[in-house]
Parts: structure tokens; C-alpha cells; sequence
């Protein structure tokens, strides 16, 4: 069937989750981070990540702006970086986290081709809205969908259900577009097309369901989905 509709993961995918840490280990003063921040982003990001699925599969359910502080939190410990200072100067890069910088021409020419745009993230409500408005991108999406309306982390298939329920189309119309490779396993398991981001070439997970396509940034998504 014919793609109506593109969908967006955030985190990773259209937002660049190393830019906080990135940006701190530039400025001037911060030669002790600078020496490892790429630790300190890897660890964050895995951690946020687990601490995510543990409370999608215990039943515990928090936000996804505390599961970052508690993942920031391990991964400055675990660094013995301990300045109070530096967790509160990477925590508000994160909530107005950069954009790659193909999204905002890439997200025009979707809705210059008639279809529907949404993000579907994990992310809470305000630090969407801090992404999407720091990005300038607000203007070309017509919705922001998150896991806080149905109180559980991706990839249980209530989230993913959302899309089809905004927007009252097909699953085989949506073209899911992720940059973590088990989010775009399961949203191909939901029944979603599904774009796999591989910006960094990683092996393709070993999970039951394959990406309908690869690409290694986002400028050709309005080709593919004019594609499938
Ligand atoms: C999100 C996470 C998975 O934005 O990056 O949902």
C-alpha cells in the first residue's frame, strides 16, 4: 500500500543524543570531561535505554526525563565525574537537544509530498516540545506522539498503535523511520514499513523482523517513502 504517513523516533533519530556531551567537552575549562565524554554518552545512553525496557517489562513506569537523569546519573559515577555543576549543564543540553542537520529540509519535503508527519518517542511531553522547538521544526510536523499518553516504554505495540489511532490509517501506510535497531525491528513486528537510520554502520540486530530499508542519514527518506 501506498505510504501515507512518516514517523519518527527522536531520540538518536532525529535528534543527535551525543550533542549535549559533545558540546560540553568543547568548552573551554572542560579538558577533565573532554578526556571522556564519549564514555560518559556511550553509558548514558545504554543505561537510559535499559532502564526503559526494565520498567516497561516490571511495571514501573516513570517518565523518560527521569529514566535520563537516572541514566546520566550512573554514567557520571561510573566516570568519577562528580560535579554537580556538569550534570546540570548536560541535562539542559539534552532537553533542547540539536537536530541532525538534514531534518528540517527533509520534513518540508514530506509535507510538501501531501504526506502526514508525526514523532513517536519515548520522550516525555516537554522535552519533545524543547527538541522540536529548538530545531525549528515545529511547523512541519503534524504531531508529536508520546509514550507518556499510554504510561509504558516503546516497543510495547500500545505505542505504536498511537500512529494508527492519530491518524486513523493502515499500518502498512506508515513508514516508521528509527535509528535504534531494536525499535525498528518492532515496529516491522507491529506491521509498520519500516526505515532503519544506520548512521554509524552497525551490524543489523539479530531480532525475528528486518528493516524494509537502510540508509545512512535521513535526506532520503521523501524518495523512499515515495518508493515503497
Ligand atoms: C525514542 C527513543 C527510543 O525517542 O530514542 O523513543
Amino acid at each position: 500500500m501506498t505510504i501515507t504517513t512518516c514517523v519518527f523516533d527522536a531520540y538518536g533519530t532525529l535528534f543527535d543524543v551525543n550533542a549535549a556531551a559533545r558540546a560540553v567537552a568543547a568548552e573551554p575549562g572542560q579538558e577533565a570531561f573532554a578526556a571522556v565524554w564519549q564514555e560518559v554518552s556511550t553509558h548514558w545512553r545504554a543505561k537510559q535505554l535499559q532502564y526503559t525496557w526494565i520498567r516497561a517489562l516490571t511495571g514501573q513506569h516513570t517518565d523518560f526525563w527521569q529514566v535520563t537523569q537516572d541514566g546520566l546519573d550512573w554514567a557520571l559515577e561510573k566516570t568519577g565525574q562528580g560535579d554537580p555543576d556538569l550534570r546540570e549543564k548536560l541535562l539542559g543540553l539534552y532537553f533542547n537537544l540539536a537536530a541532525f542537520p538534514e531534518v528540517p529540509a527533509m520534513l518540508a519535503a514530506l509535507k510538501a509530498a501531501g504526506m502526514n508527519t508525526a514523532i513517536l518517542s519515548n520522550g516525555s511531553p516537554p522535552m519533545l516540545k524543547g527538541a522540536v522547538d529548538s530545531a525549528g521544526v515545529g511547523d512541519v510536523l503534524d504531531d508529536i506522539l508520546s509514550v507518556e499518553t499510554v504510561g509504558i516504554f516503546k516497543p510495547d505495540a500500545s505505542v505504536y498503535k498511537l500512529v494508527t489511532d492519530r491518524f486513523g490509517c493502515d499500518k502498512d501506510e506508515v513508514l516508521f523511520v528509527s535509528s535504534n535497531g531494536w525499535d525498528a525491528a518492532s515496529a516491522r513486528a507491529f506491521g509498520f514499513r519500516v526505515l532503519w537510520v544506520n548512521r554509524a554502520g552497525e551490524p543489523l540486530d539479530r531480532l525475528p523482523d528486518a528493516p524494509d530499508r537502510i540508509a545512512s542519514d535521513l535526506t532520503t527518506v521523501p524518495q523512499i517513502a515515495e518508493a515503497l
